[in-house]
């Protein structure tokens, strides 16, 4: 930030606590961060004297401390303990024109939630260097072995500590005895990039370098955001070059979410694997690393700075708020007529009166060919994007006669299941970020098989590694539990089966009748959201339970496996999804007259096979929910302890977006009503970036 440009006390404060309350969804469960010290705030503690050192001196220390602060638990319990504890003593304002600072929300891999395993992590006493880091060091262990070898102390059970103590290291070894600062910030991130495995993007901040920041990526998301000001300090309009240092006075962010940024600015630059980009003097420049960069203590080049244009973000803030909802989940569920409608828009093409109904989906347009000659289709993903894929399995396979499999991500990884040049294999990611899924993608693309993206984010690095691809454009979904992510995803698939499959006569009237059912989709959806408060009266005859069963098949197998999964990951109640056929190999000796069971008995081919399946759990005094069609309540329930959910009937692969609604409101409910967390669940990530 340049600071003098910003009137209020304690903004770089304000900027960064902001910031990380949009990136809470990411993780939550303990946040830090480091801003510049000046020489006339009171002193912080000094570094202990007695405290364990690198071997290597540390001759250089000019530079005041940072302040550093971390703390266990979500952000709000980071800001009290800064602003009651610390911030009132601190002279922000008057101290700085350029100041910088990073911050950091967890969510914990290596070590659990303690102030210690927080980041900013540090290279020692005195915070020489400081790292935030978003996703994980695979050969930390040997890099920690070799650091304890040359002195060092680690204080955290974290993957990260070790890269501020390569920092330190590399710094002390290119600056011994040279009596002042030779090398530049960025020069020894580059030497520590050379050394780190894994997938990560960091921000690096060094008292060595006060008012520097230094930020790399390889695997992890990182976005540059630029906003530059006019001296009353608000936003000018135009801006479309690059910028250099000693321009106009400009705040400049690094992120690796858009959401923490777009409040600011909506000009972005995405970061590349492999870049290094250094802000120092209110200016940028960025610099590509490459293992032949040369080496530190020997000659180090200095690589080309890379220019690129920047970017605007397709991105509203009203998206990132709540709104008058008391919830991101609640919000996102009520959401999904206008989300479904922008999912379709431009996509579906009605036809004049000769002309038949027909998809355009651009990302695809020169690669179909490749499609229909593939030899099989893979479904692969995790979580709910998996069982988006699984409920259109069906119609991609009726639609294109090829043969479809499902795999979730890690699965096919630890199989190293087959994958050949002749597959198209298909990555449904919402983050488009998720390690798993970007690791099965790697694989495939070793392997030689034409990969397909659907995700949610526009530069995700799925969407990025992939050959082709379809975005979802549901807009971006904070709360955990995925929603209207899922129905988008279903109804992307759904209009992929329709580009993929031949549209030959025979197959003319299905097709018209699935384009109509999307065009109709977002209405049914707006009427099947009116069963809201049914809902929560059901959640709150379920809310004491232990467990609920969902039994589904068809196209309706996914809405069991999503509806519990939901019911799981927010109102920690164990729910299992049970494919419907399986229910008399093993599921039906759990059955009494106290655990709920819902079972999803929609009109399609398998409504008589279902009926049959009520009929049993009936005759075991089974507690049943059934799911039905508009006016078969009566028709599907035996008895007078059956509850009905009534649904709208559409098009029957299209069924499960209708039919996944109830039991995401019901999930919502039995959250509130049994008191937890239902944007942040327990435990959980929205998008979980390490293995
Ligand atoms: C995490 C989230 C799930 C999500 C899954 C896959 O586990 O908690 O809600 O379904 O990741 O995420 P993706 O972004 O790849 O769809």
């Amino acid at each position: 930030l340049n600071y003098n440009v910003s009137r209020e006390r304690s903004y770089i404060l304000q900027v960064l606590f902001h910031g990380l309350r949009r990136l809470e969804y990411r993780g939550y469960d303990s946040a830090g961060i480091a801003i510049d010290s000046s020489s006339s705030s009171p002193a912080l503690p000094a570094a202990d004297p007695e405290a364990p050192q690198s071997s290597a001196s540390a001759p250089l220390c000019l530079h005041p401390q940072p302040h550093v602060f971390r703390q266990e638990g979500n952000i709000e319990s980071l800001v009290k303990s800064v602003y009651q504890e610390v911030a009132p003593d601190l002279d922000l304002q008057e101290s700085f024109n350029i100041h910088a600072g990073i911050a950091h929300t967890r969510w914990a891999t290596h070590g659990e939630p303690a102030p210690r395993n927080s980041h900013p992590q540090t290279s020692g006493a005195g915070d020489e260097f400081l790292v935030v880091h978003n996703g994980v060091i695979t050969n930390y262990e040997v890099l920690k072995e070799t650091l304890i070898r040359h002195g060092f102390t680690f204080e955290s059970e974290t993957d990260t500590e070790v890269i501020p103590k390569l920092a330190k290291y590399v710094f002390d070894r290119t600056t011994e005895g040279e009596g002042e600062v030779t090398v530049t910030f960025s020069q020894v991130v580059l030497e520590v990039m050379r050394h780190l495995e894994g997938a990560y993007a960091l921000i690096f901040k060094s008292r060595h370098y006060p008012n520097e920041l230094v930020a790399c990526k390889r695997g992890s998301p990182l976005l540059l955001g630029v906003k530059e000001l006019t001296e009353d300090g608000k936003s000018v309009s135009a801006f479309d070059a690059f910028p250099s240092a000693n321009e106009n006075p400009k705040e400049l962010f690094l992120s690796s979410d858009a959401n923490a940024i777009v409040e600011h600015t909506r000009k972005v630059l995405d970061i590349e694997d492999g870049e290094i980009v250094h802000l120092k003097d209110g200016g940028v420049s960025i610099l590509k690393f490459d293992k032949d960069n040369g080496e530190l203590g020997g000659v180090l080049s200095r690589p080309a700075s890379v220019q690129r244009a920047l970017s605007v973000l397709d991105m509203e803030v009203e998206q990132i708020n709540k709104g008058n909802y008391e919830h991101y989940m609640q919000k996102e569920i009520h959401e999904q007529p206008q989300s479904l409608k922008t999912t379709m828009r431009g996509r579906l093409i009605r036809g004049g009166s000769c002309k038949a109904k027909t998809v355009l989906l651009g990302g695809l347009k020169d690669h179909l060919k490749t499609i229909r000659r593939s030899r099989r289709i893979l479904f692969i993903g995790c979580g709910t994007s998996y069982n988006a894929a699984l409920a259109a399995r069906p119609i991609l396979e009726e639609l294109s006669g090829i043969p479809v499999t499902m795999e979730i991500a890690s699965d096919l990884l630890d199989r190293r299941g087959p994958i050949y040049r002749e597959d198209t294999a298909v990555f449904v990611s919402q983050s488009g970020e998720t390690a798993d899924t970007l690791l099965a993608l790697e694989y495939a693309l070793e392997n030689g098989a034409l990969c397909v993206g659907i995700t949610n984010t526009v530069g995700s690095a799925i969407a990025r590694r992939t050959h082709c691809g379809v975005h979802i454009n549901a807009g971006c979904e904070i709360g955990v539990a995925s929603t209207k992510a899922y129905t988008s995803q279903i109804v992307v698939m759904a209009m992929l089966a329709l580009a993929i499959g031949s549209d030959t006569i025979s197959s003319q009237e299905r097709r018209e009748a699935i384009i109509d059912g999307l065009i109709e989709l977002p209405n049914k959806i707006r009427e099947v959201l009116k069963l809201d408060q049914k809902m929560k009266k059901l959640a709150q005859e379920l809310m004491a339970e232990q467990s609920l069963l969902v039994f589904g098949r068809g196209y309706n197998y996914a809405t069991a496996l999503e509806g519990a999964l939901k019911v799981k990951e927010v109102a920690l109640m164990h729910s299992e999804g049970m494919l419907a056929g399986e229910m008399k190999h093993g599921p039906l000796a759990l059955v009494d007259e106290n655990l709920p069971i819902v079972v999803i008995a929609t009109r399609d081919a398998c409504f008589s096979k279902q009926q049959s399946v009520i009929q049993q759990l009936h005759a075991r005094r089974g507690r049943l929910i059934v799911m039905c069609s508009e006016g078969d309540a009566t028709v599907v329930c035996p008895g007078d302890n059956c509850r009905a959910i009534e649904v709208p009937l559409v098009e029957d692969c299209l069924q499960p977006v209708v039919n996944i609604v109830p039991l995401q409101l019901l999930a919502y409910h039995l959250t509130v009503l049994r008191g937890f967390n239902v944007d942040q669940p327990r435990n959980l990530a929205k998008s979980v970036t390490t293995q």
